[in-house]
């Protein structure tokens, strides 16, 4: 019995090597694709060839003992490939800013899922912090101290790597927040018509500066108040009206790359 469970683990044992070496012989490939594809001027996330390798990974296991699990083990290996890929096209944080309704949170899901990368929502993570929603904070403590605890999570969050941060709207007022954002990370500011921003926000109540004004005069004479703010705030502008979320995202990566690319440039 004692043998038996010895030359298992060194079953074991070999099987762990057998597959370090696989992945490293992996990653290394990985590397040489994103060279490849630089050179030939190929977009570096290619989504549809994922579901290929998988696809083919799912016939290799199909009906075998452990196929669901094998699968599951590919799923992470593939969502790790995307991860160097994506940090191969740019090794900075993004920020997503902009006004109320922006759609810097659908922006920010769709983005992490693409790249997968981290994906932090400014709001939810001082709700949790302070233990109450956004609107209790301001009922209770007031705006400034709503203010202040965006810019603590700011300087929090500069240890992050390689995350996306959907801020909320009124972040970049302050010139110390612009100056924490850029230290790690770019600065994208989605835009969107009055109209557009209205139709997004109007049924929610969660947003204490448009609660009792929700109408188009308000938005559109806050958002003009804003305007310089957000100019000087960002590094990319992406306009995010009558667009599907995924066509923002490559819009926005595109943007976001010619900038790295300019910036290791110089
Ligand atoms: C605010 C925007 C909100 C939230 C708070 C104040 C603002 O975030 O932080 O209600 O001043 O624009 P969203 O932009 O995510 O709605």
């Amino acid at each position: 019995m004692e043998q038996d469970l010895t030359a298992l683990r060194a079953v074991l044992g070999e099987c762990d090597e057998e597959i370090t070496r696989a992945l490293k012989k992996r990653m290394e490939c990985i590397e040489g694709i994103i060279q490849y594809k630089r050179r030939h001027g190929m977009p570096v996330l290619q989504p549809e060839q994922e579901k290929v390798q998988l696809d083919a990974v799912g016939r290799m296991v199909k009906d075998a003992p452990f196929g669901e699990e094998i699968l599951h083990i590919f799923e992470g290996i593939i969502e790790n490939s995307r991860k160097i890929q994506a940090k191969s096209l740019f090794d900075r944080n993004i920020l997503l800013i902009g006004f109320m309704g922006a759609g810097k949170s659908t922006v920010a899901a769709c983005l992490g899922r693409m790249l997968a990368m981290e994906t932090v929502e400014m709001d939810a993570y001082i709700e949790a912090k302070e233990g109450m929603k956004i609107s209790k904070i301001f009922e209770v403590y007031g705006e400034e101290y709503f203010r202040n605890c965006e810019s603590n999570t700011l300087i929090e969050l500069r240890k992050k790597d390689h995350v996306v941060i959907s801020c909320g709207g009124g972040v970049p007022l302050r010139s110390e927040n612009v100056r924490l954002m850029k230290e790690n990370g770019y600065a994208v500011w989605l835009t969107a018509d009055p109209k557009t921003i209205l139709s997004r926000v109007k049924h929610s109540t969660a947003r204490p500066l448009l609660n009792g004004h929700m109408n188009l005069e308000y938005i559109q004479e806050l958002m003009e108040s804003r305007r310089e703010k957000y100019v000087a705030a960002a590094d990319v502008i992406v306009d995010t009206s009558g667009k599907h979320v995924m066509e923002i995202c490559e819009e926005l990566l595109q943007k976001i790359s010619g900038l790295q690319e300019r910036t290791t440039r110089s």
